[in-house]
């Protein structure tokens, strides 16, 4: 069947609800090139502002896998479970989470991304690490995962193509911000991954796509449905990004910090972080009834840490640099550190070097921010609040600029953090 993509845009842009056909003829010809950057630029701008049904974002997702190949493990005789996150600022979670599920037996193929904007990306962080290669085969991905149990690497250009474009269409559109749009790019890519389970964890607040909760929740249901009709066993946690998760942020301090929690360590938001989505994607392969904390504690998961890190070339005993350069800001009163908020510290850490502004920048493994105090800890007049790290002295400027008005310091009891806000299972 033929369309006409001016004829599909004006039907979304007058609020209309596009068919099953008409969503695979436009996935299938803009990844051919037939319909132009520009009429597609349109189309996420009016499905941005009028919104798409379910089956409407359902067929959108099934038209993007239908775009590449879709990976299968079934030959590996063992469960396969995988997490994904949203975007946050300090979000290392997949790096201690990988090897700790696969200490149980479970497999974990972890297909991601790199950063762009202020929230960090997976492989930008592992290739903090001397020698580690995030570019695998399909045939060495599978091997690993036989191996080791765990892989976390790039995904191939054969995988959900179609996403590809669009995210970076979108991203310089001002079209991220979308429920159909995200949805359906988080849920391409994750079932052409073939992951056979999927804990979501949707991130909610300041340095989060979605600042509300009744949007997050939103999200995660279309999500969820989505995963539920494609054969999927999956669930999503929705959790606090109102202010950084742990307190190092940046490509080789999260590297630095995810290794304090292996060996059983690290600060408690990202250890109860780990535990719970860890739980949660062992409970759905169908072994929930395993002591999740232990295997931190004895090392278990250390050891699958090393032997991940090393199938891939990486050193994992390597001593993760800081930008040749520091900068230490001090608290200028006593009181609780009230607000630390997710968005400043993850522009400023971005503008430090540990992001990239263009895809083809390169990221600084040494640039990020170490904090000395997190939102809610009381803190003295004259203590280190932050200490900020980039090889650039000149990008202190602007980093220090971001920070304004970002943290405020308050007189008062502490506060404790919730950052489990919600589970969605249907
Ligand atoms: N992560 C994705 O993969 N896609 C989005 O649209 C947003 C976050």
């Amino acid at each position: 069947m033929s369309f006409d993509a001016v004829q599909l845009i004006l039907q979304k842009r007058d609020r209309g609800e596009l068919s099953t056909e008409a969503i695979n003829w436009l996935i299938q010809n803009y990844t051919s090139g037939v319909v132009a950057d520009e009429q597609m630029s349109a189309m996420t701008m009016a499905i941005l502002l009028n919104g798409m049904n379910r089956r409407e974002i359902k067929d959108l997702t099934m038209a993007m896998i239908a775009s590449g190949e879709r990976l299968d493990y079934s030959h590996l005789g063992s469960h396969t479970a995988d997490k994904h996150s949203t975007g946050g600022v300090g979000d290392k979670i997949t790096l201690p989470l990988a090897p700790l599920v696969a200490a149980f037996g479970v497999a974990v193929p972890q297909l991601s991304g790199r950063g762009l904007g202020h929230t960090g990306g997976t492989l930008d962080k592992l290739e903090a690490i001397p020698g580690w290669r995030a570019s695998l085969s399909n045939q060495e991905m599978f091997e690993q995962l036989q191996k080791v149990g765990a892989v976390i690497c790039a995904a191939g250009s054969g995988l959900a193509p179609a996403d590809k474009k669009l995210y970076a269409l979108r991203d310089v559109t001002g079209t991220v911000e979308a429920i159909p749009l995200i949805a359906s790019s988080i849920m391409s890519k994750k079932i052409a991954e073939g992951t056979g389970a999927l804990v979501l964890d949707v991130k909610v607040g300041s340095g989060a796509f979605m600042k509300t909760l009744d949007r997050a929740r939103e999200l995660a249901q279309v999500m969820v449905g989505i995963g539920q009709d494609a054969g999927v066993k999956i669930s999503a946690i929705l959790t606090d990004m109102s202010t950084p998760l742990g307190r190092k942020i940046g490509n080789g301090l999260e590297v630095e910090e995810s290794v304090e929690v292996l060996a059983g360590g690290g600060p408690a938001d990202v250890v109860e972080l780990t535990v719970t989505l860890a739980r949660e994607m062992l409970k759905l392969a169908g072994k929930g009834d395993v002591d999740v904390a232990a295997a931190l504690k004895d090392g278990r998961a250390m050891d699958k840490w090393r032997q991940m890190i090393s199938a891939q070339g990486g050193n994992p005993e390597a001593k993760m640099t800081r930008g040749k350069h520091s900068h230490t800001i001090l608290a200028d009163e006593d009181g609780t550190l009230e607000t630390l908020d997710a968005l400043a510290v993850g522009i400023a850490s971005w503008r430090l070097g540990a992001g990239r502004a263009r895809k083809e920048d390169a990221v600084q493994a040494g640039a990020g921010i170490e904090l000395h105090a997190q939102q809610g800890d009381s803190v003295a007049k004259g203590q280190p609040l932050l200490t900020m790290y980039t090889d650039d002295e000149e990008r202190f400027e602007r980093s220090i600029e971001a920070l304004a008005g970002g943290y405020k310091i308050a007189k008062g009891k502490s506060v404790e953090r919730k950052l489990v806000l919600d589970k969605i299972t249907e």
